[in-house]
């Protein structure tokens, strides 16, 4: 099992991002901000409404005790608790974590599998912000879920707050001449097609998935975005996508929709840095958001790795910029990276553009594959890398001793409507679950996973 902060400790400080991912883990878990790695220039936002990065809080008990022991407390606990718990982690978590978790899988699936346990007391999910508010409401009311470290939040969610997003909403209805609280029935519009349907990245707050549900919009993730566009178009003139940028353009693109029609929505500038004739002729308005962990990745590094590795194979996440998406020979989620990896002939060499802890993991996991990250830096999303083990056992103890750590609960009102949007998204992209459970063998497992 090799962690990040293991590499860090034999690779020299110059070959990671920044220099503060070498610091102590629990000087690093001090940070207010996003901590290095991050974006945003590693600032939480300070006028959002939702920025979701806090100070991690952990008694003191679990700062002292080293590996090993949180690796038994973490198994002790699991097994006392039974079916009552259900752990689950992103492809983006380190090993340390991966190693207790009952499902992981890319956001798409893990929402998927909170769904596979009606009957467990405690979701605790190992991933970040929006994923653990996603799961607490498509769970069950009396469900509880579990964030272990409450930083653990996404820079690029924080990029579109509420706030932004309900102007921009009220200047898109004043362009395209619609009543912004009015009907989210198409066949009330001309044409029968809403002016304006409002598309969430799964990586936003609940807030914002209401907004959609309460608009005629969806959520999508990385995994569904061609489908959940196409049930946009089929319903509206023109979609606003938010907060990511790149998964919008990369996504829009591939159908065919010209680049000059996605104009970029600035938040902080008049009609998003728009003229009208620009928004007259937009078919996808996107945020100005981005994963900075994602928009490190470049054609320059592909270029390298082609003149490098001969016969390379470049697959890419589609939260990279476009030329890096088009360079590359394929992009997609963090399950489709994983079975790209795991679909390859033995020999291959395959360069990756995404997270480095997932990356690390499908190396070691496929020795008679040659397999990098596309970044020569050591990069981690520095808010995934804050679920410590330290935190999971905390939050696993705590529920032994019935007490509840760190619960994310979303208002009844947003839950509902964030809800509608979720569904959607559901119906217009069914998928199995994909997930794979921890320990079962890759024959009973429902597919294979990344661990
Ligand atoms: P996936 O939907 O591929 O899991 O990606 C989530 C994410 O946050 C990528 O940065
Ligand atoms: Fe957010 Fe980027 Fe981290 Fe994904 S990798 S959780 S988009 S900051």
């Amino acid at each position: 099992m090799t962690s990040v902060a293991l590499r860090l400790a034999v690779a020299p400080p110059t070959e990671s991002c920044d220099s503060g991912l070498a610091a102590p883990t629990w000087d690093f878990d001090a940070l207010t901000t996003y901590g290095p790695g991050a974006s945003v220039d590693d600032a939480v936002p300070a006028e959002t409404t939702n920025a979701t990065t806090r100070p991690g809080q952990l008694p003191q008990a679990y700062r002292d005790a080293d590996e090993a022991d949180l690796y038994r407390r973490i198994e002790v606990a699991k097994e006392t608790l039974g079916d009552r718990v259900v752990v689950l982690g992103h492809y983006y978590q380190r090993d340390e974590i991966v190693a207790h978790a009952d499902f992981v899988g890319d956001s798409f699936q893990l929402a998927n599998a909170a769904l596979t346990r009606p009957d467990a007391e405690a979701i605790v999910f190992c991933g970040v912000h929006f994923m653990a508010e996603t799961a607490d409401i498509l769970a069950r009311e009396d469900q509880q879920v579990i964030l272990p470290n409450l930083a653990a939040g996404c820079s690029m969610a924080d990029m579109a707050d509420e706030d932004s997003v309900e102007e921009a909403w009220l200047d898109l209805a004043e362009a395209y001449g619609f009543d912004p609280e009015g009907s989210d029935d198409p066949a009330d519009y001309p044409g029968g097609k809403l002016p304006v349907v409002p598309v969430t990245y799964m990586n936003s707050s609940a807030a914002l998935k209401a907004f959609c549900g309460r608009h005629g919009g969806i959520v999508c993730t990385s995994s569904n975005a061609r489908t959940v566009l196409e049930w946009a178009f089929e319903r509206g003139e023109r979609v606003l996508f938010f907060p990511d940028q790149h998964l919008g353009r990369n996504t829009a693109k591939a159908m065919g929709v010209p680049l000059e029609q996605m104009p970029m929505w600035n938040p902080r500038k008049p009609l998003g840095g728009n003229d009208e004739a620009t928004l007259q002729a937009a078919t996808v308005i996107l945020w100005h958001g981005f994963c900075s962990v994602h928009r490190r990745f470049t054609t320059a590094q592909i270029d390298k790795a082609r003149a490098e590795y001969p016969g390379v194979q470049v697959v890419v996440h589609p939260e990279c910029p476009m030329p890096v998406v088009d360079a590359a020979d394929a992009a997609g989620s963090t399950e489709l990276i994983r079975q790209f990896v795991a679909d390859a002939e033995p020999g291959s060499v395959i360069a990756i553009g995404t997270e480095v802890n997932m990356v690390n993991r499908l190396a070691a996991q496929h020795p008679d594959k040659t397999i990098f990250c596309l970044d020569p830096v050591i990069c981690p999303c520095s808010t995934m890398y804050r679920i410590h083990p330290g935190y999971l056992a905390w939050v696993l103890e705590g529920l032994v001793a019935g007490e509840t750590h760190n619960r994310i609960e979303v208002d009844d009102d947003v839950a509902r409507h964030a809800r509608t949007a979720l569904e959607r998204m559901l119906a217009a992209a069914p998928k199995p679950l994909t997930g794979s459970a921890q320990g079962a063998p890759a024959a009973t497992a429902a597919t294979g996973s990344a661990r």
